[in-house]
Order: C-alpha cells, then structure tokens, then sequence
C-alpha cells in the first residue's frame, strides 16, 4: 500500500489577469462563489481527503488569502454577543489547527512546475497532493478523495483526467493513456498544451495531483518548456517510465474552470441550485428567462 498523503501544495501566486479589474487589488483566489471565496472550496475538498498540512505557494499582494485562514476574534465575540450562532458556524469553516497551514512566497513567476518545487523543503520524502483552486469540481465525493483512496493501489503519481473537447487540447495538459475501463489508467505520454492536431487525445490533466517526492528533485533541474515556463507536466512525464508509473484517474464531478469568466459564472449557477437555502429562489429566476435574455 502506497504511502498516506497528508500534504498538499496549493499555487496561488498567479496575478489572475483576466479578472481584472476585480482582481487588482484582491487575490483571484478570494473571488466568491456564492457566499465562499475559490480558496475555501479547495481547502475543504483537500481536509476531505484527508490532508492536515496546507502549503500555500503565495505571491507579494496575496495576504489576504493567509488572514482568511486567521481567526477573528473581535468579529466572533460580536457575533456572540448578538447570539448569531448560525454566523458563527458559517466561520467555523475557516478555522484550520495551528501550525495547519504554511505560506511560501514565490519570488518570480516561473511557471507552475517552479511553483511545486518552491515547497520541497516542506514536502521531505513522502507522496503529496497538489490544488489549482481554479479548477472547482463538484460532485458527492470529493474529486481529491477519490485519488488518494485509487492512489493507495496504484502508487506513482496521478493526475485528475477529463476529457476535453479536441479544440481546446491547448489549454492543458494531454494524455496519452494505456486501455483500461477503471477509473485509473496508466499514462504513456503526457504533453503540455499541443496544438489539437499534435494532441495524443483529448484526456486533459485538471487540476488535482498526487506526486512522489522524485518529482521535486526532477524539478530540481527541469528546464523551461512550453511558453518559455517550468512545467510541471514536463517533470511528471519523465516519471512514466519508473517503477510505480504515473496513472490519470478519471475523476467522478462536474469541474468548472472558475480561472475564466464562463465557467466561474457557470460554477455561480450549479452551486447556487446546489444550496437548500438559495435554490428555490434562484430556479425561479432561471425559470423567467426568456427569448428576449438568452436568445
Ligand atoms: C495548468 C497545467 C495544465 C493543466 C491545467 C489544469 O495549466 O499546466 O497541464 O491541464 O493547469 O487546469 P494552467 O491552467 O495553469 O495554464
């Protein structure tokens, strides 16, 4: 059985440029979803899957993201004495055990490969899980889970994987992939955003990864690939041919890609019809919507 994982690196030092002006002075990652910033949703899937150390690779302007996590006791001690308990559950969801959570800035963007290996020190020899808060997937059990308990039979690394349409294989990560009807599959190739017509398939790497330590001392030397940026699919393809292998596991959820203006308002709509409390109100106005709106 393959080693627990209970470490994820979550990159959050992107400048979110095409949620400007939103995001000029506020992280992209504190952009809300219904009532709960981006970051939130990645934290609770990956404390559903078991991590108890959160290693946020941060940027110069992301502070906000790290008080986020604080506590706060003047607001707790009014919303007590005002007996706002249902409030104060609300904010339960943030608090995180001391010593849960460590930031590390990354000085120069470099790519998302430079991004993981910026946690190494932290990271020691054992297997860890990598977040893009970016990439929301809802679904029963969380996307995260699913990997770690596939991974404790497979080993190796393991990409999220989801199938794409062909035209926009240059978005992503592609696969290459073994047959098999599980939900794991084994990689046999794996390339950085190809042009639809050198794309191997449309299976697409999202944003979800469980690596081996070896992966952080390939990113050790990794030169830049494509856009000139430290890849990390660069440095997980060269562990294809190892013992354990690199698997892509086809996720169980519906994934929103909340790093662009669609699928963030998309992601608004499901996980507004999602809550008890908000949905009767929210179909009905889906409901009146008319020719006149979507036509
Ligand atoms: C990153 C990865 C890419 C992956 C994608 C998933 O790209 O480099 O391989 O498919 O995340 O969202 P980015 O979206 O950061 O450009």
């Amino acid at each position: 059985m393959a080693q627990k994982v209970t470490k994820a690196v979550l990159p959050i030092a992107g400048l979110g440029t095409r949620f400007l002006p939103a995001t000029k002075s506020m992280p992209k990652e504190m952009m809300t979803l219904v009532d709960r910033p981006l970051i939130q949703y990645a934290m609770d899937e990956a404390r559903e899957a078991g991590i108890t150390d959160f290693i946020l690779i941060t940027a110069r302007g992301k502070g906000s993201l790290v008080d986020y996590f604080d506590r706060a006791p003047e607001l707790e001690a009014s919303l007590e004495e005002k007996g706002k308990t249902e409030l104060l559950k609300q904010l339960a969801h943030t608090d995180m055990p001391s010593g849960a959570i460590s930031t590390i800035r990354q000085q120069q963007a470099l790519g998302l490969g430079h991004a993981v290996w910026c946690a190494r020190r932290l990271i020691g020899d054992e297997p860890f899980a990598v977040i893009l808060p970016d990439d929301v997937i809802a679904g029963d059990t969380a996307c995260l889970k699913q990997m770690v308990d596939a991974h404790e039979q497979t080993g190796g690394c393991m990409v999220a994987a989801m199938e794409v349409d062909a035209s926009e294989t240059s978005k992503y990560g592609i696969l290459d992939v073994e047959p098999g009807d599980g939900a794991a599959v084994r990689v046999k190739a794996m390339v950085e955003k190809p042009d639809s017509h050198e794309a191997p398939s449309n299976l697409a790497v999202i944003g979800r990864y469980i690596l081996t330590p070896e992966v952080l001392k390939i990113l050790d030397s990794q030169d830049t690939g494509k856009g000139g940026e430290i890849q990390l699919t660069d440095a997980i393809a060269q562990q294809i041919g190892s013992e354990k292998g690199v698997w892509g596991y086809k996720f169980d959820g519906q994934r929103f890609d909340c790093g662009s203006k669609p699928g963030f308002l998309q992601a608004t709509v499901a996980y507004g019809l999602r809550r008890p409390d908000l949905r009767d109100d929210l179909a009905a106005y889906i409901k009146t919507l008319g020719p006149q709106e979507l036509g």
